[in-house]
C-alpha cells in the first residue's frame, strides 16, 4: 500500500490514509487502498477502528482536485460511484469506525469523516463542503450525510455559501461529537488520536456481538419509519441471546456473591 497505513494494537486497528504532500487528498489509488484495506481487516480479532490522516495540518482536504479537473460527465459520474462505494463500505462496516480528525476535512474529507460512527475533532480541525466554489456538488455523500446529520437547513447553509467551519462551531451544529484539546504545549493530532483510540479501547471491552448489533439496528432502522425500526431492533436485540457474551454477563450480574457480579466478562465473539 502507498497510500494507507494499518496499525492494530490489542483489539483496535487503526488507518491512516498516508498523502500528506497532498493533504491526504482522495484520488482513485487512495480509495482503491482504503477498500482493500476494510476488506483485509480481521473481524474475528478487531472490534473498533480509528480513522485519521497523516501529519499536523489535514485530515483529509477532499477528493483530488487534480484527478477530478478533466473527467468527463460519465467518468465523474464514475469517480463519484467509487467514492460512495468506500464510503458506504465503511459506513455499514460489521464494527464501529471513529474519525479521529486532525486538520482540515473538506469536501470529501468531511464526507469521509461523515461516513464513521463518531467524529472526534481537534481544536485544529476545519470543516466544509466547498464544492460548489469549485463548479460542483458534493460527491461523496455530502448533500445526504450532512443534511442528515445536521438538518438540511443548516446543510443547506454550508453547501451553498461553501463555508468552512471550526471544530467549535462544528461541535456546535452536532457535526462532531467532540473537540479534543490537548494539553498545554502538546500536539493537536496527537490529542485527538489518542482520544479516539481511548474511546476505541472502551468499546473494544464491551459484548462484540451486542456493539455490531446496535450499530446495525441504529443504521438499518433510520432508513425505514419507526414501526419497521422497531421490529429490526426486536429482531436484533433477539439476536444477542444465547451468545456466550450474554449468558456469563447476565449470569455475572445476578450473582449475589458481590466479587463475581463486578467480574468483568471476557468478551468473545460467539
Ligand atoms: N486535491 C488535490 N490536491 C490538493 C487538495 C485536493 N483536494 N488539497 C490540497 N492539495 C494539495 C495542493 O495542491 C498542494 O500541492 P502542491 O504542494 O503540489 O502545490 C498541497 O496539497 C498543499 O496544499 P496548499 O498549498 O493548498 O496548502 P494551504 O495551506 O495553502 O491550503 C487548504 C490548505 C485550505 C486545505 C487548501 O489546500 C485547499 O483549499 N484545498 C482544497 C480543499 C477543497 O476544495 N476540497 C474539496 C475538493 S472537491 C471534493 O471533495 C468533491 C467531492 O465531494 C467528491
Amino acid at each position: 500500500m502507498e497510500y494507507i497505513l494499518y496499525e492494530v494494537s490489542d483489539k483496535v486497528g487503526t488507518i491512516t490514509i498516508n498523502r500528506e504532500k497532498a493533504l491526504n487528498a482522495l484520488n482513485s489509488q487512495v480509495l482503491d487502498e482504503l477498500s482493500a484495506t476494510l476488506d483485509a481487516v480481521d473481524l474475528n480479532e478487531i472490534r473498533c477502528l480509528v480513522l485519521t490522516g497523516a501529519g499536523e495540518k489535514a485530515f483529509v482536504a477532499g477528493a483530488d482536485i487534480a484527478e477530478m479537473s478533466s473527467l468527463t460527465k460519465a467518468e465523474a459520474e464514475a469517480f463519484g460511484k467509487k467514492g460512495n462505494d468506500v464510503f458506504r463500505k465503511l459506513e455499514t462496516f460489521p464494527i464501529p469506525v471513529i474519525a479521529a480528525v486532525n486538520g482540515f476535512a473538506l469536501g470529501g474529507g468531511c464526507e469521509i469523516a461523515m461516513s464513521c460512527d463518531i467524529r472526534l475533532a481537534s481544536d485544529t480541525a476545519v470543516f466544509g463542503q466547498p464544492e460548489v466554489g469549485l463548479g460542483i456538488t458534493p460527491g461523496f455523500g455530502g448533500t445526504q450525510r450532512l443534511a442528515r446529520l445536521i438538518g438540511a437547513g443548516m446543510a443547506k447553509q454550508l453547501i451553498y455559501t461553501a463555508r468552512n467551519i471550526k471544530a467549535e462551531e462544528a461541535y456546535r451544529v452536532g457535526l462532531v461529537n467532540d473537540v479534543i484539546k490537548p494539553e498545554e504545549g502538546a500536539s493537536s493530532k496527537d490529542a485527538v488520536l489518542a482520544a479516539a483510540q481511548k474511546m476505541a479501547a472502551g468499546i473494544a471491552k464491551q459484548a462484540p456481538i451486542a456493539v455490531r448489533a446496535s450499530k446495525k439496528a441504529i443504521n438499518d432502522g433510520l432508513q425505514v419509519d419507526m414501526d419497521a425500526a422497531i421490529v429490526i431492533e426486536e429482531k436484533l436485540f433477539g439476536s444477542c441471546f444465547e451468545t456466550k457474551d450474554q449468558g456469563a454477563a447476565m449470569a455475572n450480574f445476578l450473582e449475589k456473591d458481590k466479587e463475581k457480579k463486578l467480574k468483568v466478562v471476557p468478551f468473545e465473539n460467539k
